[in-house]
């Protein structure tokens, strides 16, 4: 076993790396750069911190744009190309702007003169300071209010500011009297200023005749009562915006290294105190501009009294310092220097001896220690790995590596562990009788869903291995794709791609996600599940029957495109037979009644299943629900006998009435009324009802008889589909072990072709 050593030599590594690091670093630089290399960091007298730029490749993102023009003197900086002139800008996250004031002003006899309403529109990233500034109108018959965006809804507030004499107003205090504020929540992104007088300022004309509102720096605004005439000359005022790298989480964002934003080493990521994107800072220790490769750079403490308490001598370390006792002293290097003794004791300095001797024999001690209990993982998940039936997956793997494309890939312990957050349970996004799902980031960046099932026993390992396999293979648009599994744990792991937008069980029973789930999209739904069933059903080696469909078994990606998923209980059906005996499985609401009673599951018990997940699309009416009368708990029950007395419109789903054409409807509910036949030889196949349920969408006219022409370019493009991938077992005749009887499944040896 190489692999300790390979350890060794990089625990080597890391030390050599470490003693060497300091001397190539230590040197405190003369000043910080805080643009990025051959960019300008000043505009008049504002200094430019980089994230913020005056040219594309200076800035990090057109939000921090700065333009500096220069036919002021000095030239002045503008946020963007607008008018907003910035007066400041902070590295812990702030931003000064000169911001516009609205007016309204009137004449003697009581008509508006002049009025504006100023607004403001941040892009991602910027969003007005709540804690710093506060909406303040100034008038004496007046009322304002501030509209804006939140998040992704509208937000407004107001306030009301009157007097009815000059002497009402009080210096100082903005409290309703000719000047009232109102606060404003964090992540306000965009605003826009309005104002209004209640009697035409026809009262107080005389000594006030324009109102005024802005949004200001509290602490730059001091009311007084000249302002209610003074404030006409002014423009613009001071106001605080926030700023921050992005819309996501430091989590997030760290995901994606060429994109995050902290590149100093020293640096790291934090939260602003509005929740809204991330902000980074230099390490303690450290100082400089976090956003720069480089930019955190070390503090030499000892140049600064401030910073160190050192009595005696000091010495500048990389993020640190420490104290040292001068010549002839001795002491334990505490970083305040205190304690350093004059002269050395002899006996100290054996103790000393003595004592670093045991520290080390403790450590060497402490790290056989851990390399033990690591070997012995180790081999514990070398046996499960072959308990797991990893020879026989890798060996069928490589062999099949020459002749097919598809990929199924043995992840370990350790890579899955590290995706998943060590199987943390806020990454878990599914849980039921088959297991847990996690929801997992590889280091490749791509995601997955990854399935913990519940103990497999040693017999049904081969079995298991085989549905890798041929599930790894199936590649169907309409199928959740197996990327592969992991055999190092006491349970095997299954990996599969993530599917973003949950399960049809929740687009149909949500009541809001159901709103959107038009009926065309049903159809879709249902036609896709219904032709992926069928390609299952009718595949060219070796059918399989999923045995547990579902609309939770269902899910939909961004664009609401099916994606059968959990063949957990799934079962190969081997071309010589048309039924095996099985336990039986399933979910009750959806479980064929005629496979209840004789356990010999055939193809037809999906076609049962599926005709259930029609009525709930039909319907919007779960499965089995206990809050209904008794005899109608179960769908199937229900819809049968509702179909039976042609009350069918009745319990349909009311958009599904609304934008269907009947004539379609009943055609659809004919379907899932034949998928629902008691004897499963009456029901039809799912490619029959594929095909009616595309017909259907298509607008054509199909029975279930007339398949001839149509079913042509569907068995090709079902032998496609397939072409090229499942060959199980090659000549060995493999024996997959299913529940109860095993000699009944005996692969047949040339079911390649
Ligand atoms: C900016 O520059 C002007 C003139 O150069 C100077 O009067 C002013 O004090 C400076 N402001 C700051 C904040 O340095
Ligand atoms: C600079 O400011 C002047 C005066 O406001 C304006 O006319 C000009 O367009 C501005 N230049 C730039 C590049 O924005
Ligand atoms: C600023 O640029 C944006 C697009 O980047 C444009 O929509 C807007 O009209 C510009 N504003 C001014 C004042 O030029
Ligand atoms: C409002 O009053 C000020 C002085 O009190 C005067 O200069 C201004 O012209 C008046 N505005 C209007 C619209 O009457
Ligand atoms: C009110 O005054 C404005 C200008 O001061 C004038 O244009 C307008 O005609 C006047 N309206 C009435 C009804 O007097
Ligand atoms: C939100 O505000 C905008 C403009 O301010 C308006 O057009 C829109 O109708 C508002 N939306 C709602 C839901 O009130
Ligand atoms: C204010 O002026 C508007 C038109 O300018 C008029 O319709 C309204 O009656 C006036 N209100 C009062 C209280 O004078
Ligand atoms: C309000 O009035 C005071 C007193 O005249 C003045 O110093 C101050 O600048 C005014 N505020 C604004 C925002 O103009
Ligand atoms: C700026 O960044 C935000 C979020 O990080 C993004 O939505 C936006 O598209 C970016 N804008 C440009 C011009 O790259
Ligand atoms: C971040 O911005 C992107 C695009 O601008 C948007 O699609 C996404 O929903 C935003 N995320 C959050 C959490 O606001
Ligand atoms: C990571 O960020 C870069 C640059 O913004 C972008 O081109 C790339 O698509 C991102 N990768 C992922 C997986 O989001
Ligand atoms: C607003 O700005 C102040 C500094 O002026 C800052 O301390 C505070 O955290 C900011 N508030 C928010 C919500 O970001």
């Amino acid at each position: 076993m190489g692999f300790p050593q390979i350890q060794f030599l990089n625990l080597l590594a890391i030390l050599i790396i470490i003693a060497s690091s300091p001397s190539s670093l230590s040197a405190t630089p003369p000043n910080f750069p805080i643009a990025k290399p051959k960019c300008t960091d000043r505009c008049g007298n504002l200094s430019i911190p980089y994230p913020f730029g005056t040219t594309p490749e200076c800035y990090h993102n057109y939000s921090f744009f700065v333009t500096c023009n220069q036919t002021f003197n000095p030239p002045k900086p503008f946020l963007w190309n607008s008018s907003l002139e910035i007066t400041d800008i902070s590295r812990d996250g702030q931003l000064r702007i000169l911001q516009f004031i609205a007016h309204d002003c009137y004449s003697r006899n009581g008509t508006r003169v002049s009025s504006n309403r100023p607004w403001l529109y941040f892009p991602s990233s910027l969003t007005v300071n709540s804690t710093a500034n506060k909406f303040t109108i100034i008038g004496c018959d007046t009322y304002g209010f501030i509209y804006g965006r939140r998040l992704n809804r509208n937000y407004s507030t107001g306030c009301t500011a009157r007097c009815e004499a000059k002497d009402d107003l009080i210096e100082g205090s903005c409290t309703g009297l000719g000047c009232c504020q109102a606060s404003i929540p964090k992540q306000v992104w965009r605003m826009e200023l309005s104002l209004g007088s209640y009697r035409n300022y026809s009262d107080v004309w005389s000594f006030d005749n324009c109102s005024h509102a802005f949004l200001v720096e509290e602490s730059a605004f001091r009311f007084s009562s000249e302002n209610l005439t003074n404030l006409g000359n002014v423009e613009k005022l001071p106001m605080v915006v926030d700023w921050a790298i992005g819309n996501g989480t430091c989590e997030e964002a760290k995901r994606n290294a060429s994109s995050y934003a902290c590149k100093s080493v020293n640096s790291k990521c934090y939260k602003p105190d509005n929740g809204y994107g991330y902000r980074c800072s230099c390490l303690a220790g450290y100082q400089g501009n976090p956003y720069l490769i480089d930019g955190c750079q070390d503090i030499n403490e000892c140049e600064d009294p401030h910073l160190n308490i050192c009595e005696k001598r000091c010495v500048n370390t990389i993020g640190s310092f420490h104290c040292v006792c001068p010549k002839g002293y001795h002491g334990d290097g505490e970083k305040d220097g205190r304690g350093c003794i004059r002269g050395q004791s002899l006996a100290l300095k054996f103790a000393a001896g003595i004592s670093s001797g045991i520290i080390v024999l403790l450590l060497i001690a402490a790290w056989l220690r851990v390399e033990l209990k690591r070997r012995r993982k180790i081999k514990t998940r070398q046996k499960f790995f072959l308990q797991n039936g990893g020879v026989l997956l890798q060996e069928k793997i490589t062999k099949r590596a020459k002749s097919s494309y598809a990929a199924t890939t043995i992840f370990s312990e350790l890579q899955l562990q590290k995706a998943t957050n060590n199987f943390h349970k806020d990454m878990i996004i599914g849980q039921g009788g088959f297991g847990t799902v996690y929801k997992g980031f590889l280091s490749d960046n791509r995601i997955v869903a990854i399935k913990k099932s519940k103990k497999v026993n040693t017999d049904q390992v081969e079995q298991f291995i085989n549905e890798v396999i041929i599930l790894s293979q199936i590649n169907h648009r309409n199928i959740v794709k197996l990327l592969g599994c992991c055999l190092e744990t006491k349970v095997p792991l299954l990996v599969y791609e993530f599917i973003s937008n949950g399960t049809l069980f929740e687009h149909i029973h949500d009541e809001t996600k159901a709103h959107f789930l038009s009926w065309e999209m049903r159809l879709k739904i249902a036609a896709e599940t219904a032709n992926v069933l069928a390609y299952l059903h009718s595949a060219a080696s070796t059918p399989i029957i999923h045995r547990d469909v579902k609309s939770a078994n269902i899910l939909l990606d961004d664009n609401l495109i099916a994606k059968v998923s959990d063949f957990g209980d799934s079962r190969l059906v081997p071309l010589d037979q048309t039924q095996l005996s099985t336990m039986v499985h399933g979910t009750s609401g959806y479980l064929d009644p005629e496979y209840m009673q004789t356990n010999k599951l055939t193809a037809k018990s999906d076609v049962y299943s599926f005709g259930v997940v029609l009525v709930e699309l039909l319907t919007g009416k779960t499965a089995l629900s206990f809050a209904r009368p008794e005899e109608d708990r179960n769908l199937a029950n229900l819809f049968l006998s509702v179909m039976k007395q042609e009350r069918l419109f009745e319990i349909l789903e009311d958009n599904v009435v609304k934008e269907g054409n009947n004539e379609q409807l009943m055609k659809v509910a004919m379907v899932a009324k034949s998928c629902l036949y008691v004897k499963g030889d009456d029901r039809p196949s799912m490619k029959e009802v594929a095909m009616e349920l595309e017909g259907l969408i298509l607008g054509e006219k199909h029975t279930w008889i007339q398949t001839g022409h149509s079913g042509e370019d569907k068995q090709s493009m079902l032998e496609a589909g397939f072409s090229g991938s499942i060959n199980v077992g090659e000549g060995n005749s493999a024996s997959i072990g299913f529940d109860s009887v095993e000699d009944h499944i005996m692969l047949p040896e040339d079911r390649g072709r």
